[in-house]
């Protein structure tokens, strides 16, 4: 079976819920403590294998490459300040040269379209798919969980994570319908983007991470318009699951939708109390505010 060595990151969205935050920062670089949601979703995929960051970006997005480049001034100053840990820090989150890959989606077109601008890049290997809204928390990362389904799976098969959802909610995601459990997985028996009230076929809905077979993006290819007007990934996935197996996996850990403010606050405060160096006195600091 192929290795995952490749990853689409889609950062193309207007990250209009955001503003004025995100009118000259795209949202993508807003931080979750101290680095940005961007660096947290390469985290994950470096831990679980990735050697290739594809990310399609849009207008505007032009910081998120330098953020993923080296910045001579200062690492000059930090050297001349003698910070050795910080520059240190900064080097290890460097990506090996010539193992990204930057796109751009001229419209948004919807999530279909922003992976089918990956096809040429990606070529004719399974590859990893991460939404950087979406936010795990785990010990494993999320994608590390899967690559362990997926490689006990054994065949060229398409993983994705789900979680529970409460019912009034399931009509802002994609839902899955669940099958026969296999191993860590369990056999994915139909899809739905964005159900209408009552006819979500379970309670599991789609987190944003994928195992994909490069076989999808025939199906991109040819994807009408569907919910919103965009052309939805999840649509061109019913799809190509008439022929290849779809299989869920109910990941370990704590998932942050990142999309909205209040997921981006909770994620802040969550991976802020993990942290050693600051989490005490953030936990002294929340409970003052809600004793008052
Ligand atoms: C996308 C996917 C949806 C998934 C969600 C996870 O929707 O189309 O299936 O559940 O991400 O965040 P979007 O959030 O782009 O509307």
């Amino acid at each position: 079976m192929k290795k995952i060595r490749k990853a689409v990151l889609p950062v193309a969205g207007l990250g209009t819920r955001f503003l004025p935050a995100t009118k000259a920062i795209p949202k993508e670089m807003l931080p979750v403590v101290d680095r940005p949601l961007i660096q947290h979703v390469v985290d994950e995929a470096r831990e679980a294998g990735i050697e290739h960051f594809i990310f399609v970006t849009g207008r505007n997005k032009a910081v998120i490459e330098d953020h993923f480049d080296r910045q001579y001034e200062l690492e000059v100053t930090l050297t001349e300040r003698r910070r050795f840990a910080d520059l240190e820090h900064l080097e290890r989150d460097l990506p090996v040269p010539g193992q990204t890959s930057f796109t751009r989606q001229q419209s948004p077109l919807g999530l279909g379209h922003a992976v089918w601008c990956a096809r040429d890049i990606i070529g004719e290997e399974p590859f990893a798919l991460l939404l950087p809204d979406v936010l795990v928390q785990a010990e494993r990362g999320c994608l590390g969980q899967m690559m362990d389904a997926y490689r006990e799976i054994n065949e060229p098969a398409n993983v994705i994570a789900v979680e529970e959802m409460a019912p009034e909610r399931l009509h802002e995601y994609g839902v899955v319908g669940a099958g026969r459990t296999v191993g860590k997985a369990f056999e994915i028996t139909s899809m739905v983007e964005k159900p209408a009230r009552g006819k979500a076929p379970s309670s599991l809905i789609i987190t944003g991470r994928y195992i994909l077979q490069p076989e999808i993006f025939q199906f991109l290819e040819t994807q009408s318009w569907g919910m919103g007007g965009e052309i939805q990934l999840t649509d061109a996935m019913i799809r190509l699951a008439l022929s290849q197996p779809f299989y869920g996996v109910k990941f370990e850990g704590r998932a942050f939708d990142c999309g909205s403010k209040i997921g981006f606050l909770v994620a802040n405060i969550a991976y802020a109390l993990a942290r050693p160096d600051i989490g005490p006195k953030l936990r002294k600091n929340l409970e003052e505010i809600l004793r008052e």
